[in-house]
């Protein structure tokens, strides 16, 4: 594997004030291994409660951020604004726009004022559910770092295309998806999440996980360089638990893991952090 061991908690459109105040006491009390990078990715509402309640020890990141400064659409605030619903005359239309403009600052540097670290990105529920492409993945990607949060690129195929053979083609496209915009993969973690895999309960196996990982290391050194496939770090994603986790470590080119509802439960995330080899 390459360098730190790193497990992400995707906590998606989850959660209470209160379920959460359990989870990240849960959290905080939980014994976790030393040598990992830990971060929780709680729903926008909640980062700020998060963010003061848990320990410094496990970082926060956003599930999604703005592709720009542009401004117009971050959280799609300014898109459900009453502005752009009822007509207004010119002059009220005028003083609401500077309103947003001064209250809207730039959407990942929200991020950073409200404490995240990282930022996800790609994800199959952006791709499928809400349309996210490839190039309006990889400018967000680009944006991002240039705000200095790091991104977990998250890529994978649908079950149809892996049962087609086009597996690493789709993981391909995807990666190049950021490779056409990101000019530095340093503050970048992969995710390998197959569709197929996510929610489901049908986890990958260590071998299936394994060919492709990889296979983009194996991309990110043809397509980008040597030093990029060697140092960046490929974690898997999809219906990853604890009692799973460890075999999939094992693997060589396996460096962590995306975990979406084994994260909402905070002994069972604890066990899959530590299951580090
Ligand atoms: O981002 C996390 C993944 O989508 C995995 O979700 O662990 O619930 O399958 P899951």
């Amino acid at each position: 594997g390459s360098g730190k061991f790193f497990v992400g908690g995707n906590w998606k459109c989850n959660g209470t004030k209160d379920s959460i105040s359990k989870l990240v006491a849960d959290l905080n009390s939980a014994a976790l291994e030393n040598d990992v990078d830990i971060v929780v990715a709680p729903p926008f509402i909640y980062i700020d409660q998060v963010k003061s309640s848990l320990v410094d020890r496990i970082d926060i990141s956003a599930q999604n951020s703005w592709i720009g400064k542009g401004g117009a659409f971050t959280g799609e605030i300014r898109n459900r604004a009453p502005a752009y619903q009822t007509p207004l005359d010119g002059l009220r239309q005028r003083q609401i726009k500077d309103q947003l403009k001064t209250w809207l600052v730039h959407g990942a540097e929200q991020l950073i004022d409200i404490g995240c670290k990282w930022v996800i990105l790609g994800h199959s529920e952006r791709r499928h559910i809400i349309g996210e492409d490839d190039q309006f993945i990889g400018k967000k990607a680009a944006y991002a770092l240039s705000q200095n949060l790091k991104v977990i690129a998250c890529i994978g195929e649908k079950l149809d295309e892996r049962e087609a053979g086009k597996t690493f083609d789709v993981c391909f496209q995807q990666l190049k998806g950021f490779a056409d915009y990101v000019t530095s993969w340093e503050n970048i973690v992969i995710a390998y999440e197959p569709v197929w895999a996510i929610g489901t309960g049908k986890v990958a196996s260590p071998e299936q996980a394994q060919e492709v990982h990889a296979a983009i290391r194996d991309w990110l050194k043809k397509s980008v360089s040597t030093e990029v496939a060697s140092e960046t770090r490929i974690i898997y994603g999809g219906s990853v638990s604890g009692s799973n986790s460890a075999d999939l470590a094992k693997k060589e080119d396996i460096d962590g893991f995306l975990v979406g509802g084994a994260s909402l439960k905070g002994p069972e995330f604890a066990t899959i952090v530590n299951s580090v080899t």
